[in-house]
């Protein structure tokens, strides 16, 4: 009886030590704070050295009636532990999940910040419009390169050696042969070399020449055309040229033709436009002339055909080679060159 007894009241004390480590376990998981604090308790209670596995140990000294009861006892405190654990961990990491999205949400309805933007050179602006006028003409862009063989930007044209005629071009020699191009007009060269007619092309590019003022850079732009087909006539050219400009400077800009001469056309033709500087009453820009030459034009000779073995009695055709920098003083009215090259945002932030 009297070992009876004390083994009631060992169950008991488990039974009573139990509920008070379940009523602790489940306590510490409503106080924790997230999901670390929620498997610190996790290791407390049920870990390998937990406190329930420590009760475990006490089981031994019960006697087998008992130790089964006890034993489910612990079972169903383990399990209702665990589940007290599970869902808090479940409502632990979906709080982190929604603290995230509220602190790392992006309105992306935001409006977006401007990066500070430049804005477009008036000579990419010319040779743009420029181009555009003439692939309304049915032409299309070519190129070349700028270092260019002797035979290219002189010999095909009909300069021949220690003619005259090169001294037109102040020229940046890179050795006997090559030099910097002192006109687009090698392109014509290796368009024809390249292409048989029908032919109606524009090559815009950079071209060097050993001469500067407020007229004349040493690095500027030209965009050269050439239009070969059966039967194309001065007329043609006028006609085009009269077509560009008026679209270019608008109709009522003063617009003359003057005979001139180049090696590679015959008849030859320099285009001069009124000068808006001064308004056509002479000035520094336009050496009191009050018109600028903004092109040269003309038919292109038949020695350039025999260069480029087109027959010179099936077809004809026309060239020309405008400034670039001309036009956008011009349009723009800029009155020194030099400001196009300088680079001073001031100045081309008002394009
Ligand atoms: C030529 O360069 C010829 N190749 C044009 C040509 C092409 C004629 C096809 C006939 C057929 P010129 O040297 O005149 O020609 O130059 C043409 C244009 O380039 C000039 O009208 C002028 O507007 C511009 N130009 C010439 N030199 C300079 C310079 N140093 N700085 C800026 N623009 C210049
Ligand atoms: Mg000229």
């Amino acid at each position: 009886m009297k070992h009876s007894h004390s083994l009631f009241l060992k169950v008991t004390s488990m039974r009573e030590q139990l509920q008070r480590m379940r009523d602790a376990a489940l306590q510490s998981i409503e106080q924790a704070d997230g999901e670390s604090s929620l498997q610190d308790v996790r290791v407390r209670f049920l870990g390998r050295k937990g406190e329930l596995t420590g009760l475990m140990k006490g089981l031994g000294a019960l006697s087998p009636e008992e130790r089964p009861i006890v034993g489910q006892l612990v079972n169903t405190i383990k399990d209702e532990i665990e589940s007290c654990l599970e869902s808090a961990l479940t409502s632990a990491r979906e709080q982190e999940i929604n603290r995230r999205l509220q602190t790392e949400r992006i309105d992306v309805t935001l409006p977006g910040r401007r990066l500070p933007c430049g804005t477009r050179h008036p000579i990419t602006l010319v040779i743009e419009e420029v181009c555009d006028i003439f692939a309304g003409l049915g032409f299309s862009v070519a190129e070349g390169p700028e270092i260019e063989h002797d035979w290219y930007n002189f010999e095909a044209l009909n300069f021949p050696p220690e003619h005259p005629a090169r001294d037109m071009q102040d020229t940046f020699f890179v050795d006997n042969n090559l030099l910097l191009r002192t006109h687009t007009s090698p392109v014509q060269i290796r368009t024809m070399l390249k292409q048989k007619p029908p032919v109606r092309i524009i090559a815009p590019g950079t071209v060097y020449r050993c001469d500067s003022d407020a007229t004349h850079s040493p690095m500027f732009h030209q965009i050269e055309g050439l239009m070969v087909d059966k039967g194309v006539t001065f007329g043609d050219l006028k006609g085009m040229l009269t077509v560009f400009t008026n679209q270019l400077f608008g109709q009522k800009t003063g617009v003359r033709l003057r005979p001139s001469f180049f090696p590679f056309t015959e008849p030859s033709a320099e285009v001069d436009i009124a000068c808006v500087i001064c308004g056509g009453k002479g000035c520094r820009v336009c050496k009191q002339s009050g018109w600028l030459e903004i092109l040269g034009a003309g038919m292109v000779d038949p020695e350039v055909y025999r260069h480029v073995n087109y027959d010179a009695e099936e077809i004809s055709g026309f060239a020309f080679g405008m400034g670039i920098e001309r036009i956008a003083m011009l349009k723009y009215g800029i009155n020194d060159m030099r400001l196009l090259f300088e680079n001073d945002v001031r100045f081309l932030r008002q394009f």
